[in-house]
């Protein structure tokens, strides 16, 4: 496994890849790498030839007062977890070589960036499109892969790669959780054990969805009324939004019918998680 710190670098091992006839698939992270990544990078060993992951933590896509200084960077325990799961190389950035002292051109999408997550976090995917536009231009793999547990992203960098006809195909793998529910997050570690145990009720609240669904309920409010009160029960949880929104366009819903993203956003002590899930109740 080779190591990058510069873009030379890492497009030279790529193209040398490239000529002797191999795919190249890229997973994009900020490092503190975990079992959710690691099925990424599984999913980009199985399907490519050569995997390029990078490990960056990207100044742009955090807004003023988030966890920028204090996210995690265990970059030796990154670089161990790459080598054992198969990574070829591993693309470590300083933010001198990602960003001109004024960065001048940004990427944005429109609308699908307003709802959900954007709304709490303005500016954040104007970043996180931003940087993986970079990145693809950097790397220029075949395939890159993203997590599910983050399912906005997921719908914005497809609209970005089908926008702005980037030659690559985005692979997006399902959520990774622990056995208690709770979806893996480098953000998860900021968490004290009661935390821990109050933020399982985020995916408890989801599966009940699920269940109100499958048993017939289509009325978004009562289901989301439902699933306020499940999170509700702890304190330490401050609810930022429940949204049943479309799939693809990412509009709220009146009533869940076809393919439909649950999507939710707390506030636990000093982390705000995310989690989702998929329906589809096949007819519209
Ligand atoms: P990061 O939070 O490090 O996540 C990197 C990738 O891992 C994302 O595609 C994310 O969805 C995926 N991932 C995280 N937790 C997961 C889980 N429990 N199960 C499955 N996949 C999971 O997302 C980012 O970094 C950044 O925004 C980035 C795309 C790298 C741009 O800076």
């Amino acid at each position: 496994m080779k190591v990058a710190k510069t873009i030379e670098l890492v497009r030279s091992l790529v193209k040398a890849a490239r000529s002797s006839g191999k795919t190249v698939g890229f997973v994009p992270t900020m490092g503190a790498l975990h079992t959710g990544h690691i099925s990424l990078i599984e999913a980009a060993v199985k399907q490519c030839d050569f995997v390029v992951l990078s490990i960056f933590v990207n100044p742009t896509q955090f807004v003023p007062g988030e966890d920028f200084e204090k996210y995690p960077r265990p970059i030796d325990a990154d670089l161990q977890v790459c080598e054992k799961a198969g990574v070829d190389v591993v693309f470590v950035p300083t933010t001198e070589q990602m960003y001109a002292a004024e960065n001048l051109t940004w990427v944005n999408v429109e609308k699908l960036t307003d709802t959900l997550c954007g709304r709490f976090r303005p500016g954040h995917f104007r970043g996180v499109t931003t940087v993986c536009a970079k990145l693809f231009n950097i790397v220029a793999p075949d395939v890159a892969f993203f997590g599910q547990k983050d399912a906005q992203q997921t719908v914005v960098i497809k609209r970005m790669v089908a926008d702005l006809n980037m030659p690559l195909d985005i692979v997006v793998c399902p959520t990774v959780r622990q056995n208690d529910g709770l979806a893996v997050s480098s953000r998860n570690q900021y968490l004290t054990d009661q935390q821990k145990q109050d933020a399982t009720l985020i995916y408890k609240s989801l599966q009940e969805c699920r269940q109100m669904v499958e048993t017939g309920t289509t009325e978004a409010q009562k289901i989301i009324t439902r699933m306020r009160q499940i999170l509700n029960r702890r304190p330490s949880i401050e609810i930022e939004y429940i949204s049943i929104v479309d799939a693809e366009t990412l509009r709220e819903l009146d009533r869940v019918v076809g393919r439909v993203l649950v999507a939710v956003a707390v506030k636990i002590g000093p982390a705000r998680l995310i989690d989702n899930i998929l329906l589809d109740t096949g007819k519209r």
